[in-house]
């Protein structure tokens, strides 16, 4: 009996300290639990104010780049307008290769600018009622001084569903012109057609198809990405960024829309953005909507 009490007593006072065991190891892994919350939070914090001072780098230079620039394209224009007087063949040759570049210098970092306010929150959407027509016909008026490749036709089809829209007009005309521009760019032969379906009850779909040079399906996901080109003839003798899709894709975000790929390389591809016939707004709001 007494043997048995006091064996007890002694497994007894093992488990206590197996407790004070287990509890102290409790207390240690909490107390790390917490520390590496506190490391989370303020490689959080760092990581914020890492990606604004990006964001306002960006806009600044932008910015700052925006005023050269258009100086050195309007005295390239009035040279060229002889206003100055004549110019020899080859003068004139020079001048309108910086007309070209610097042209090209201007719209990337246009592009620049946007994708900063956009990463900053700072794009504001302003929803009106339009006609799908009307952005249409202003598209076509704007290619069509540019069409210089004779093997290449583009068609804006006859809008379906329902032509009256509640969105921003601008952003939407700049997404699908990014989709333009590549179409006719990555096209040697064939056409680019240009259509807007609506897709269900309430989402209107764009679609930018081409029969170009297409996409192989393992850059299906990055093309979407900041930067991103892919090696091709093609891409070599042209110049531009990679920023037109990463762009289109976050203005469709903000439109409350989605962008889409499909293409087979060799064959051609379509892009496509699907946006909300009538743009949410939010209750109580009124005209502009400042997305944050
Ligand atoms: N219609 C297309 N057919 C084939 N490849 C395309 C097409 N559209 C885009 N791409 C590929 O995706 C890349 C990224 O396109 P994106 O519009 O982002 O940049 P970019 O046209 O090269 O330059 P930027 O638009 O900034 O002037 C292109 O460089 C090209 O490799
Ligand atoms: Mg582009």
């Amino acid at each position: 009996m007494e043997t048995d009490v006091s064996e007890l007593r002694d497994q007894l006072a093992l488990k206590t300290e197996e407790l004070d065991n287990l509890r102290q190891e409790l207390e240690e892994t909490n107390s790390g639990v917490l520390a590496l919350y506190a490391e989370l939070d303020t490689q959080a914090d760092q990581l914020r104010h890492a990606t604004e001072l990006k964001s306002r780098f960006l806009a600044y230079m932008s910015h700052e780049f925006r005023t050269p620039v258009s100086a050195i394209r309007s005295l390239s224009r009035l040279l060229l307008d002889r206003v100055d007087g004549p110019l020899t063949d080859e003068q004139e040759k020079q001048i309108r290769f910086i007309q070209t570049t610097s042209t090209e210098f201007a719209e990337m970092v246009d592009d620049l600018l946007d994708l900063a306010k956009v990463e900053a929150g700072r794009v504001e959407i302003s929803p009106a009622w339009f006609e799908m027509v009307d952005l249409f016909s202003a598209l076509r008026g704007m290619y069509k001084p540019v069409l210089i490749n004779p093997d290449v036709v583009l068609i804006f089809e006859e809008p379906h569903g329902d032509n009256l829209l509640y969105n921003d007009d601008k952003k939407l005309a700049q997404i699908l012109r990014n989709f333009i521009s590549n179409a006719l760019k990555f096209t040697l032969k064939g056409e680019v057609r240009v259509a807007a379906v609506q897709s269900s009850e309430d989402v209107i779909t764009f679609s930018v198809s081409d029969t170009g040079i297409g996409i192989s399906e393992e850059f299906h996901g990055a093309i979407f990405k900041d930067f991103v080109q892919i090696d091709s003839p093609i891409q070599k003798r042209l110049r531009g960024t990679g920023l037109g899709l990463s762009l289109s894709k976050r203005l469709a975000e903000l439109l409350g829309g989605t962008v889409a790929l499909e293409s087979t390389l060799g064959r051609g591809s379509t892009f496509s953005v699907s946006v909300p016939l009538r743009f949410p707004l939010p209750q109580g709001a009124e005209g502009g909507v400042h997305c944050e």
